[in-house]
Formats: C-alpha cells, sequence, structure tokens
C-alpha cells in the first residue's frame, strides 16, 4: 500500500498539476543556497541516499530494503572541532527528501526544513549544505520530509565533532538504537497507524543496536571507556542503565556537563526520546564481570550491550569519571530574556480534520507532499497545528524574536503522553522542571512528562526554526510550529 502511495505521489509530481498547487505554497527562497561568502570548506563530502538490504531479523533471516545514506547504516562522518564541513545530498530516493543535521547551530538556509528553509530536493536532485562545526559532540543527520516512512527505514547517519581537549578514553563505541516494524517476511508494516499517532506512537518490535540485535565488546579491566548512545528510533523512549560499572553521564544531546553518576539519578537511568543522545563513561571493572547497558523502560528489559574486562589493570586511577571540557555556548541572560510559554495539546476536535479536499484529489496530495507533513491532524503547540486542516499556507510562527536576545521558554505538557521537544539550529539550556527530574544541562531535545513544566533557556539566533515534537507521528500530525528570529 504504501508503495502504491508513493507511486502515485511520484506520477503526481512529475505532472502539470503540480504549478498550480506549487504556485500555492511555493518557498519565498532560491533553489541555490547561498553561500557565505565566509565559508571555506575543510572537509567536502557527498551523501547519497538510496536503498539497503539488511537482515534485521537475524543473519539467515530474510532480507530488508532498508534507506541509508552511502549504503553504509547509520553512515558515520567524524569531524574535528572548528570543521567547515561541505556535504552534497544526492537524493537516490524514489521521492522528495532534504538533510537535517540534528542540534548542530547553524546558517537557517541550510537546516533542511523544506518549505521553511529550502525546497524539497526530488527524487535524483542534490542540494549543498555548508555547516561550521563549531559544537564537540554526538550528533546526528536525517531527512526532513516523510520522516516516519524515510527515518522508520533507517534513514539517518552519525556525526561525531571531536574536540582536541577531550580526555583520553581507553576505548568508544557509537551505540545506535533503533527499532523496526517488520513482517515476518522482512517486508516492512505501515509505519504510522492512527492509534499510535493519536497516542504514544506506533511501535517497532524488532529491536536493535548499530542494526543487531545486541553487542559485545571487551574493553581494558580498570579502564574508562567512552559511550555515545543515540536514540534514533521514530518512537520509542528508553531508560537507558548500566549495571556491572560505574557510569557517569557526561553529555547530552553532545553537551558536556559536570559528570553525574547514572546511580544518583532518579531511578538511576536517564530517560530519553527520539533524538536524544547521552555519552557515558564507564569505569571497567577488574574482574572479567560483565557489564551490561540496557533500557529499563519496560518490563521486558532490553539489555543491548555487554561489555567484558579483560586483562590487568595497569595503574592506579582516580576514582573520579573522565569530564569533558565544558561545553563552550552561548549562555542566556536569565535577568533579561523575555519569557514565552507553550502549551502541547491533544487537538481539540474541531481541529482534527482532514484537509478541506478528499484525500485522492492530486492537489490535496501536492500539498501534503510539498509541507511533508500527515492529513490528519491529532497534535497542536498552544491551540496551532501545522498545517491546520485546510490551511494551505505556512502558518504563522509560534513567536518572533530578536537575533541575539536571550529567551525563557516554558513548554507544559498537557497531554497523557511524554514528548520529546526540539529546536533547530541551537542548543538551549535545560534551566528547570516542575517534577524535578532533570539537572541543569544544555540539550537541543528535551523530555517533557505528561503534566510537567519544563523550562528552557537560549539565545536566539537568526532564522526561521522549527520547533517539534521528535516523535515523528506527532510532529506529522501537528506537533509542530516555528520561531521567527529577526
Ligand atoms: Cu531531528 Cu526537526 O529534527
Ligand atoms: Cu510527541
Amino acid at each position: 500500500m504504501k508503495a502504491g502511495a508513493m507511486l502515485s505521489r511520484r506520477a503526481f509530481l512529475g505532472s502539470t498539476a503540480m504549478l498550480g498547487a506549487g504556485a500555492l505554497i511555493a518557498p519565498s527562497r532560491t533553489t541555490e543556497a547561498r553561500v557565505p561568502a565566509s565559508f571555506a570548506p575543510t572537509q567536502t563530502i557527498t551523501l547519497k541516499a538510496g536503498d539497503l538490504d539488511m537482515h534485521l531479523l537475524g543473519p539467515g533471516g530474510p532480507v530488508s530494503r532498508t534507506y541509508a545514506y552511502d549504503g553504509e547504516p547509520f553512515k558515520l562522518l567524524r569531524a574535528p572541532r572548528g570543521a567547515r564541513l561541505e556535504a552534497t545530498f544526492d537524493n537516490g530516493l524514489q521521492e522528495g527528501s532534504t538533510l537535517h543535521f540534528h542540534g548542530i547551530r547553524m546558517p537557517n538556509e541550510f537546516d533542511g526544513v523544506p518549505t521553511l528553509t529550502q525546497p524539497l530536493v526530488q527524487a535524483g536532485g542534490r542540494f549543498v549544505y555548508r555547516l561550521p562545526l563549531d559544537d564537540p559532540g554526538t550528533f546526528f543527520f536525517h531527512p526532513h520530509c516523510d520522516e516516519t516512512g524515510q527515518a522508520g527505514r533507517g534513514l539517518a547517519g552519525v556525526l561525531i565533532v571531536e574536540d582536541p581537549r577531550d580526555p583520553k578514553f581507553d576505548a568508544e563505541h557509537i551505540l545506535c538504537l533503533k527499532d523496526w516494524r517488520l513482517a515476518a517476511d522482512g517486508s516492512f508494516l505501515a509505519m504510522s497507524e492512527p492509534d499510535g499517532a493519536s497516542k504514544a506512537g506506533t511501535f517497532g518490535a524488532t529491536r536493535t543496536v548499530n542494526g543487531a540485535p545486541t553487542l559485545e565488546f571487551t574493553a581494558p579491566a580498570g579502564g574508562d571507556v567512552r559511550l555515545r548512545i543515540l536514540n534514533l528510533d521514530s518512537t520509542r523512549i528508553m531508560d537507558i542503565g548500566v549495571e556491572g560499572a560505574h557510569a557517569s553521564l557526561i553529555a547530552v544531546d553532545g553537551h558536556a556537563l559536570a559528570p553525574v553518576l547514572l546511580d544518583k539519578l532518579p531511578d538511576g537511568i536517564w530517560r530519553m526520546g527520539p533524538a536524544q543522545r547521552i555519552d557515558l563513561s564507564l569505569r571497567m571493572p577488574t574482574d572479567g564481570t560483565p557489564v551490561t547497558v540496557g533500557d529499563y523502560r519496560a518490563a521486558d528489559i532490553y539489555q543491548f550491550a555487554t561489555l567484558t574486562a579483560k586483562g590487568s589493570v595497569s595503574g592506579k586511577r582516580s576514582m573520579k569519571p573522565l569530564a569533558l571540557p565544558k561545553a563552550d555556548l552561548p549562555r542566556p541572560d536569565m535577568k533579561r530574556a523575555e519569557r514565552y510559554s507553550f502549551t502541547l495539546q491533544q487537538a481539540t476536535n474541531a481541529a482534527v480534520k482532514e484537509i478541506g479536499l478528499p484525500a485522492d484529489d492530486p492537489f490535496a496530495k501536492a500539498l501534503i507532499d510539498s509541507l511533508c507533513v500527515g492529513s490528519t491532524t491529532y497534535w497542536g503547540i498552544n491551540q496551532e497545528s501545522w498545517p491546520t486542516g485546510d490551511r494551505r499556507r505556512l502558518p504563522p510562527p509560534l513567536a518572533t524574536m530578536t537575533t541575539g536576545r536571550s529567551y525563557r521558554v516554558e513548554i507544559k505538557n498537557e497531554t497523557r503522553f511524554p514528548h520529546p521537544v526540539h529546536l533547530h539550529g541551537h542548543a538551549f539550556e535545560v534551566i528547570s522542571s516542575s517534577l524535578d527530574r532533570l539537572p541543569r544541562h544544555f540539550a537541543d531535545t528535551v523530555l517533557v512528562q505528561p503534566g510537567e513544566a519544563v523550562e528552557v533557556a537560549f539565545v536566539a539566533a537568526r532564522g526561521d526554526w522549527v520547533f517539534h515534537c521528535h516523535i515523528l507521528e506527532h510532529m506529522e500530525t501537528g506537533m509542530m510550529g516555528y520561531f521567527r528570529v529577526v
């Protein structure tokens, strides 16, 4: 059914009827992104999106046709801090896409949001992104159109920005967590069901880490291991915990914080929703005891990695965990910051309506395609949904802000489900939680629990930046808006 829908979408995009629809929602910006005069790339790459066959149901199992960049699952890019990355996106998919470098502070024109910051890159098309990589840490990139479909099929990559000042770890592992929605024959099930989209999301039952069911490593006894853990799932919120070693949280969404022992946090876990990342520092035991890393959220614990200590401990180390150099981000001026409050809501019945055209009307389809949203609205922010029902243009911004000014934004969750809320192009400081759950830290996404109010603060950067839930179905059914910073 999905294939059929895509076929008709493609057929339609190629037809002239698109011109009519395009005129209504035509982006005001030019196809070729403007090149900042001062941008001299230090690294030039091409990222080609396309199909990749994977054995996700086991080595002898059936093949699943996933999507990947450059034919590699969770394609890894590494760059030194301060690098200037020129990445040409080459769209080898059979549908439109874009690249969004999640968590990177960058010029707005390279943010990858179709209609808002750039036109959709059609099948076979290209787009050049020019990114300053000034913040060290664990980041990722993904498409920003038909995300449930494309990211649901695995289209995501990892971007590690290395800081020469980082302490030396004895080992480092990158762990990409993602569930897949697969039938027994390896084919994909529908990525979204109304019952999921309107509630906690539509879950995958095949859980993986780096595309495998679980991972096993050995690590030097008594050594320090850095784990970069990325929640690349579209839906699942995970409670990350470690057994068998002292584990400290040393970065959230790439940004260093003063190390906190996981055991000192409520329930001894760090809860992270889709798109959120953490770096952990583990002190390996001496005796070959296995150290396990898992998701403890469900009764059915998913232990996704096991590390076994090997060798004898060399020298004596301080008990202190290795800390990363302090995050070097613009600090909001809390005294003079202007305040906003946004409430995450279930859309009211009046707003839960289809686009005011029959679903198979080509005009309605073009509209949905070009805004990269679903046709149904379940969610809203401050009574606004993206885009509401039959609105045919971009909705107005949720807020208009001033470049360089500080803002304190309260995010209140009035729904019965948790929402990981992400702001593009900024790292915000998480100031407080009404449930008193979170240490102060920098992040690009914050999980807001039902009934909770979280306050974040940031210095606004110029551009139109989307603000959305990163449970992809929630975003595609209304829980998205944007801040216009002028
Ligand atoms: Cu991972 Cu709109 O973002
Ligand atoms: Cu949500």
